[in-house]
């Protein structure tokens, strides 16, 4: 009955207090009072004040993990590197990978580059009588291409002051189903800033100079998100004696030669099979996905443009790629990395602000080594796991801990009831119940 009355539409919700937004939704939510009060709790949080004005009808926080994963060096130089997120066992094995990777590179650890720094924004033309009439165009965009990165680049006089800007001009055709059309790709080195808005302020300028060049109308003006001229890479070494070691210390009972072969037919599955690629790449996104988070950069533009530059041949692929040389496993990452530092949210939270001071980030340009790093040492951990000993033995106690919680378990039951879980190779919340219910027997 109540379903029938309820009404999400609530004009002025905006402009209510924060208390009255939160009533307003226990009412349409049936929220309990113990519900209510978590949400007021969160909204006690110091942090409440400044990023309630990073969205708009804010009424709490959701907090998530933060997470330190230890034992990275990267080109050399010493990183704890931190994660904001859930999946379980993805900061550990992170840690086990970098401690494996520590000595590869002649000891510099991991390899990272930043390669170029150019995002692109995208000025689309439509509605051209033919395809003379779009090179007619074309051809005059390309004759004005000076003229028009000066104006660009007016837009943001403080970037061109720190060495950034527009630095060139690209003119695609398109032949589509509704006719012709122009794409200008301005390209914009945006330092320090992921440069999102700075690009889109850009081609916006541009509009009505190449509306007036080439007498034709624009139609989209906004960044692409396939910054496939932003990138960064990392490659790293891991001796096979260590995943050997491991691999004897777990009671696998593998020879080297079987370890190999597994480990190359994995990523040989991903290269060949895009449903095996997905899952792959998620892999590392859950590095890639978590350091950038706890940067606070615009995770899905990274992911966007990852998942983008993966598709960018005849299919889907890999965003990784393995080798085995001389008792070593050689893997490497090559993807779109449009972080920022400067701009954005990314100041706002002081969290984000702590992530960067924790991993020594000055620059967008380390950021995005790190990132990649992460996200290829994140990759070889799901590989070793699948390959070797299977997936779920890994997440077997981060699952039981969660069922355990989930169940009701608090204090030292917690870790009782797990070490039963794992002992009985038990997972699920109605096994924790179980298991819980007898501790508790047992103590009265
Ligand atoms: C799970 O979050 C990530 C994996 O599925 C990655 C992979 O399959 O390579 C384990």
């Amino acid at each position: 009955m109540s379903d029938l009355i309820k009404n999400s539409r609530m004009s002025g919700f905006g402009r209510l207090s924060r208390e009255e937004k939160i009533q307003k939704v226990a009412e349409f939510a049936d929220l309990t009072e113990e519900e209510v009060n978590l949400l007021n709790d969160q909204a006690d949080n110091v942090l409440f004040e400044k990023l309630q004005r990073m969205q708009e009808n804010t009424v709490s926080l959701s907090p998530e993990p933060f997470s330190i994963v230890p034992n990275g060096r990267i080109n050399g130089e010493e990183k704890l590197v931190v994660m904001r997120g859930e999946e379980p066992s993805v900061v550990a094995s992170c840690g086990l990978i970098f401690s494996w990777a520590r000595e590869g590179n002649n000891g510099q650890g991991i390899l990272a580059e930043y390669i170029n720094d150019l995002m692109i924004g995208q000025i689309q033309q439509y509605g051209f009588k033919d395809e003379e009439d779009a090179l007619k165009s074309k051809e005059l965009l390309l004759e004005n291409k000076e003229s028009l990165i000066n104006i660009a680049n007016k837009v943001d006089p403080v970037l061109v002051k720190f060495g950034g800007g527009a630095r060139d001009l690209e003119v695609r055709k398109i032949d589509s189903e509704i006719g012709q059309m122009l794409v200008t790709h301005l390209k914009v080195d945006c330092q320090d800033a992921m440069g999102a808005n700075t690009v889109n302020q850009m081609c916006e300028v541009l509009t009505p100079y190449i509306e007036d060049l080439t007498r034709h109308k624009v139609g989209h003006r906004i960044l692409s998100n396939l910054a496939d001229e932003r990138r960064s890479t990392a490659s790293l070494e891991i001796p096979i004696d260590e995943i050997k070691k491991k691999a004897d210390r777990d009671g696998l009972n593998m020879s080297v030669d079987e370890i190999e072969e597994r480990l190359m037919n994995a990523y040989y599955f991903a290269k060949n099979d895009n449903y095996r690629a997905t899952t792959y790449n998620k892999g590392a996104m859950n590095a890639i996905d978590t350091v950038g988070a706890a940067t606070g950069q615009d995770v899905q533009a990274i992911e966007a443009g990852v998942h983008s530059f993966a598709g960018k041949g005849d299919s889907y692929k890999p965003i990784t790629e393995w080798k085995i040389e001389k008792d070593l496993i050689k893997g490497k990452i090559d993807v779109p990395m449009a972080v920022g530092i400067v701009g954005g949210s990314t100041k706002i939270n002081p969290m984000a602000q702590i992530a960067k001071k924790i991993m020594g980030v000055k620059t967008a340009k380390d950021l995005g080594e790190i990132i990649v790093s992460a996200g290829l040492a994140q990759n070889f951990a799901a590989i070793r796991a699948l390959a070797l000993e299977g997936i779920q033995k890994g997440h077997m106690k981060l699952h039981a801990q969660i069922a355990a919680t989930e169940a009701g378990a608090e204090g030292e039951e917690v870790e009782k009831v797990v070490q039963m879980m794992v002992e009985q190779n038990a997972t699920t919340p109605t096994d924790a119940r179980k298991f819980l219910a007898e501790l508790r027997a047992e103590r009265e």
